[in-house]
């Protein structure tokens, strides 16, 4: 009976130390709140998202783990972190995108090419300005269209000049920026999303439908006029350069008609939205800080005179005027978790273990608010990149706009350019003023959480012509 006791006693510590040596090491994961059950740690996340994901990195540290629901997800809050985490691996799809984007689509060459329309869109838009001076404008509507029509020529091939099928399209971006900011429960707790408690997922489907019918009539329009000028038909707008890539033997290039739709959407969503409300923003804050407003005129004033609209070629002599855009969007970047990365295997972070399936984002917000980096990070200061060697190319961590790495912004180039040209004759053909008398002090500088971060309530101000009147006629 003793022995037959010893005997269990040491095959249960065998068993014990046997089971020790086989369990899988611990893992050792960044820090972080502990998860709820079902809604893991969605409790801690308000409407603006990365204020809040930036609070908490001030508690767990610049690389922390989250749940949100049932997923987890790491965010990196420093240029340290996030060097690691911009090159994450991606799929075979994005990767061909991308290169047909950099080498195809947005090369200097063409960019160069398109410099017409966005002349022409340019002196539009001012001229279209000139006619609403003298009462309230909202700002948005205006630089929206001047963006929206340089995009759909520049990507389909001309403008929408129907009012009503540019109003289409602009509602159906507002509700995919919409539907892009929600939180969608079943998303997160999948074996309750058939019941679509919220009805986003009915929307969804709604404009899915809607932008797939745009997208294939666009689509059959380019076909047929390629079919009817088989012979020397030379493209002249990017679906026509994917069509041709479709029909392209190298399978390096070759792209599916479904690609090409999504290629195009992502291309018209990505350029318009960004481009207008970095420049509301921009107006936004200079309206605030008048003193500002007059040191961006005064270099205008030196540099180009009254008698003439700023060209693209003359921005590199407007020191102060970049400034106020690399400003502008370090405050407010229109994506401030960057697109979402996902861990396509285990891998590690420094010390730490991010499982495969996991949602890797990077809070570039954080960053442009790090007083390590930055003094008086919650001030707006042009200055501050005066004679600094800084640019938002995706190689300075501390200020990445655009986003770095695989996945950086493929019309960056392009984006610059409208903004560059547009804020600059924004400022130097009109005077602006808040309307009512209204105290730049009570401007409201809210935000909303969508695809991007525009204001909450768009900027109305008031615009008076500053040049000579024969400029404004196009
Ligand atoms: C002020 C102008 C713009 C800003 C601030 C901006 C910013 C960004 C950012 C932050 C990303 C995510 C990058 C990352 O996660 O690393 C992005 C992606 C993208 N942008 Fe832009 N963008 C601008 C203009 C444009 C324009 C003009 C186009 C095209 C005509 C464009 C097309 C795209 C596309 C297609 C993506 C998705 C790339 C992907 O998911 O891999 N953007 N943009």
């Amino acid at each position: 009976m003793k022995y037959g006791k010893r005997n269990a006693t040491s095959t249960f510590l065998l068993l014990f130390f046997l089971g020790l040596y086989l369990l899988p090491h611990r893992l050792n994961h960044p820090p972080g709140p502990k998860p709820w059950p079902i809604i893991g740690n969605l409790n801690l996340i308000g409407p603006l998202p990365y204020r809040s994901i930036h609070e908490l990195s001030q508690k767990y540290g610049p690389i922390m783990q989250l749940r949100f629901g049932s997923f987890p997800v790491v965010v990196g809050s420093s240029v340290e972190m996030v060097k690691h985490m911009v090159w994450a691996p991606y799929g075979p799809y994005w990767r061909h995108v991308r290169k047909i984007c950099l080498t195809e689509l947005f090369n200097t060459k063409r960019l160069d090419s398109y410099e017409y329309i966005r002349v022409e869109e340019r002196h539009a838009f001012l001229s279209g300005l000139y006619t609403s001076c003298g009462k309230p404008i909202t700002v948005k509507d205006h630089f929206s269209n001047f963006t929206l029509n340089n995009i759909t020529r520049i990507v389909l091939g001309k403008k929408l000049c129907d009012e009503s099928e540019s109003k289409k399209l602009k509602n159906m971006l507002d509700e995919g920026s919409f539907l892009n900011g929600v939180l969608n429960i079943g998303d997160l707790i999948p074996w309750i999303n058939f019941l679509d408690l919220q009805g986003y997922v009915k929307r969804m489907k709604a404009l899915r439908n809607k932008t797939d019918l745009f997208l294939k009539c666009e689509l059959d329009e380019h076909i047929a006029r390629r079919q009817d000028h088989s012979k020397e038909f030379i493209p002249k707008d990017i679906v026509d350069i994917l069509l041709q890539l479709a029909d392209d033997p190298n399978p390096n290039l070759k792209l599916s008609r479904d690609s090409i739709k999504s290629i195009t959407m992502d291309l018209i969503v990505g350029g318009v939205e960004s481009s207008t409300i970095t420049t509301e923003w921009a107006l936004s804050e200079l309206l605030k800080q008048p003193q500002k407003f007059e040191q961006a005129t005064e270099e205008l004033d030196r540099v180009i005179g009254r008698n003439r609209w700023i060209e693209e070629k003359d921005i590199p002599k407007l020191p102060y005027i970049k400034s106020i855009i690399y400003e502008t969007m370090r405050m407010h970047p229109v994506s401030p978790l960057l697109a979402p990365r996902l861990a396509r295997e285990n891998c590690k972070i420094y010390e730490y273990d991010i499982g495969q399936g996991t949602q890797v984002l990077v809070n570039v917000w954080s960053i442009g608010r790090d007083p390590t980096l930055w003094d008086a990070p919650n001030e707006f200061r042009p200055e501050r990149f005066l004679g600094r060697d800084i640019d938002v190319g995706g190689q300075h961590f501390a200020l990445l706009p655009f986003g770095s790495g695989r996945r950086m912004c493929p019309g960056y180039s392009l984006g610059l350019k409208l903004i560059e040209s547009g804020l600059a004759n924004l400022l130097h053909g009109f005077t602006w003023k808040l309307p009512n008398h209204m105290n730049p002090f009570d401007l409201n500088m809210d935000e909303v959480w969508g695809l991007t971060v525009p204001r909450k309530n768009p900027l109305v101000a008031v615009a008076q012509p500053r040049l000579p009147i024969h400029l404004y006629t196009v």
